[in-house]
């Protein structure tokens, strides 16, 4: 139908007869000549209809936004002044000799160039995917996967599809689960990854397995998470963590190199997860921001400020400060405002002192809290510190995890509130993660990562001894403030993962019902063997320089779990109910 996309004709077809088709961008009509930019995936192309071309101008005048329209002419130059140098067929035109209405068009709901809501453009997704930000991004998901198989197959790696219908996969979130038909009353669970399929491909002797995965995990939805998201799921046998760590550190920086030209580190630099909680106040830190949480716990003990010295006494409690260069000029409006968002991440308040000369001591600092401090924990501040004049220094205190969350997004609030965020791309590695955590409400461990994950212990009874004491063989791969993977060497042995299920409180029974297969398989020659998965839309995303992984999905749902184009969950017929043996109660209140 067409010789050549819209976006394609450049100078070099000066003089050719040329067949386009595409979509009407605008249409501009100069009284006597009709321009009209036609536009396809790869960009716009001026169309001129002129009036002694009768049939083709009354064509024109017809036309509308969005019309499908298939053009034939000959490519010209544009007349001197008239050259837009950002299109690539900025410098020509196509004079059209033919022109077809292919279908005609309704109003669109909002134009290609306008700054549209999010809501409109998911209802009319199919039109917001017309725009070239859209295209491009999807065209570079597109190029990252591609680079990715590619890399992976020249490593060896051999793509493996595994079941959407299938049990659940404890990942931590909530299952979404498929009424069977044919088991009335049963249920499949869409998997929240591949992990015990990659696994069980282990068993069976791939070797290493990849698949670019659809993973389904029912959770509060955030920026950068989607009720359904792809994963890069890849495992491997026969290798320690430090052999998986360097092969995946160079496929991503493969990928950056190849996909956007970026060069990153070669290794990655590697930190604790203690270290990275203690100083960041998060796992995922961000490093291009320059702010650090300072703990003060020793220098605050006794002291008269309650909130503080209760902090201080309390084991899993932390003091914690930090230090906003140039912040003592914040306006109390802002201090608030900061107060305001701290409390999101249950903080109780957000003490702060302003430093005006921090060679006067006390004398030079001011702060409500002040006179509650003794000059010794005041002197001790400042030496731990070391604040210039004209800086603010902020505090936590709380149960570690209120001060990790609140003090950790803080600074990094901070840091793009004042433009302290370095340019650039700062990847690392985060290691030595603990095993399992106390639930104090529901009063039992739970893991970290996952149950398979191998703990740094030598015996199984090692571990039922001192479950909080143990680290696990788990890494996460972070870049500026994003986890964009995690994986982990695991359990290969019947007698570890037994081990770790009761732990985690799980019956002998139970564990069979649930995991009976992975068990078996463990007793019929596992290899020691460990994976990962990237979060492909995450990747993306940074890579994009989008705001929000909505935005590199095609299809993506809404925060509240819904596609707002088919209008989906919707209902399903009596018919449907019947056959799967449901019944749905009224969702009245009180019901
Ligand atoms: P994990 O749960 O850490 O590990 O997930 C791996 C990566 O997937 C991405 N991710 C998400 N992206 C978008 N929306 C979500 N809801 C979402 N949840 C996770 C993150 C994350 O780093 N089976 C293990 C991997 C393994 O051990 O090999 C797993 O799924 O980028
Ligand atoms: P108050 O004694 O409640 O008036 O608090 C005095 C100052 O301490 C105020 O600036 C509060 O915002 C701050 N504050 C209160 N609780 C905490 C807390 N848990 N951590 C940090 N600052 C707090």
């Amino acid at each position: 139908m067409r010789s050549h996309y819209c976006g394609e004709v450049d100078a070099t077809a000066v003089g050719q007869a040329v067949t386009v088709a595409g979509w009407v961008h605008r249409r501009r009509d100069h009284g006597g000549v009709i321009f009209i930019d036609l536009r396809d995936r790869e960009g716009l192309l001026q169309v001129v209809a002129n009036p002694e071309a009768t049939a083709v101008f009354a064509e024109a005048e017809r036309v509308r936004s969005e019309y499908v329209l298939r053009v034939t002419g000959t490519v010209r130059r544009r007349p001197e002044g008239t050259v837009n140098p950002r299109l690539a067929s900025g410098e020509v035109e196509l004079v059209a000799s033919a022109l077809e209405v292919l279908n005609g068009a309704e109003t669109p709901p909002f134009h290609q160039d306008e700054n549209a809501s999010e809501d409109l453009r998911l209802r009319y997704r199919f039109l917001d995917l017309r725009r070239e930000e859209m295209i491009g991004r999807l065209r570079l998901r597109h190029r990252v996967t591609r680079l990715m198989r590619r890399f992976l197959d020249e490593a060896g790696f051999i793509d493996v599809e595994t079941p959407m219908l299938t049990r659940t996969t404890p990942e931590g979130a909530r299952d979404y689960i498929v009424p069977s038909r044919t088991h009335p009353g049963k249920f499949f669970a869409l998997p929240q990854s591949p992990q015990l399929f990659k696994q069980l491909l282990m068993m069976s002797g791939f070797d290493r397995y990849y698949q670019i995965a659809r993973c389904f995990r029912d959770e509060d939805l955030r920026a950068d998470r989607q009720p359904e998201f792809t994963q890069l799921d890849i495992e491997t046998s026969f290798m320690g963590e430090e052999d998986i760590m360097a092969v995946m550190e160079a496929l991503i920086r493969d990928l950056f190199r190849q996909a956007i030209g970026v060069e990153l580190p070669d290794p990655f630099p590697r930190m604790g997860w203690a270290e990275a909680m203690q100083r960041f106040g998060s796992d995922r830190p961000d490093l291009r921001v320059p702010l650090e949480l300072v703990d003060i716990d020793d220098l605050v003990q006794g002291i008269e400020f309650k909130v503080f010295a209760a902090a201080a006494a309390d084991p899993e409690a932390r003091v914690a400060a930090l230090l906003l260069p140039g912040g003592g000029a914040l306006s109390r409006k802002e201090i608030d405002d900061y107060t305001a968002f701290v409390a999101r991440y249950g903080a109780r308040g957000l003490a702060y002192i302003k430093v005006n000369d921090p060679a006067q001591g006390r004398e030079g600092l001011q702060a409500p809290i002040l006179k509650f401090m003794p000059d010794a924990a005041i002197a001790g501040l400042l030496e731990r510190l070391q604040p210039a004049a004209g800086d603010l220094i902020f505090f936590g205190a709380d149960k570690c995890r209120v001060v990790n969350d609140a003090l950790g997004a803080l600074r990094v609030k901070l840091g793009q509130d004042r433009g302290l965020v370095a340019e650039g791309w700062h990847p690392l590695w985060v290691v030595d993660f603990p095993g399992f955590e106390w639930d104090p409400q529901e009063k039992r461990w739970a893991a970290l990562h996952h149950p398979f994950t191998a703990p740094k212990v030598a015996t199984p009874g090692e571990l039922e001894a001192a479950p909080g004491k143990a680290l696990s063989r788990a890494y996460d791969m972070v870049l500026n403030g994003n986890e964009i993977g995690g994986g982990s060497i695991r359990i290969h042995t019947e007698a570890m993962q037994s081990a770790v299920f009761r732990v985690l409180g799980l019956a002998p029974e139970e564990a069979e019902r649930k995991f009976g297969f992975l068990l078996r398989a463990m007793r019929h020659g596992c290899p020691p063997h460990g994976g990962i998965a990237f979060g492909l839309d995450r990747l993306v995303m940074l890579m994009a320089g989008a705001q929000s992984i909505r935005d590199v999905i095609a299809f993506p749902k809404t925060q509240s779990a819904a596609c707002l184009m088919t209008d989906a969950p919707g209902e399903v017929s009596a018919q449907q109910l019947k056959e799967t043996g449901i019944r749905i109660r009224s969702t009245e209140p009180g019901s």
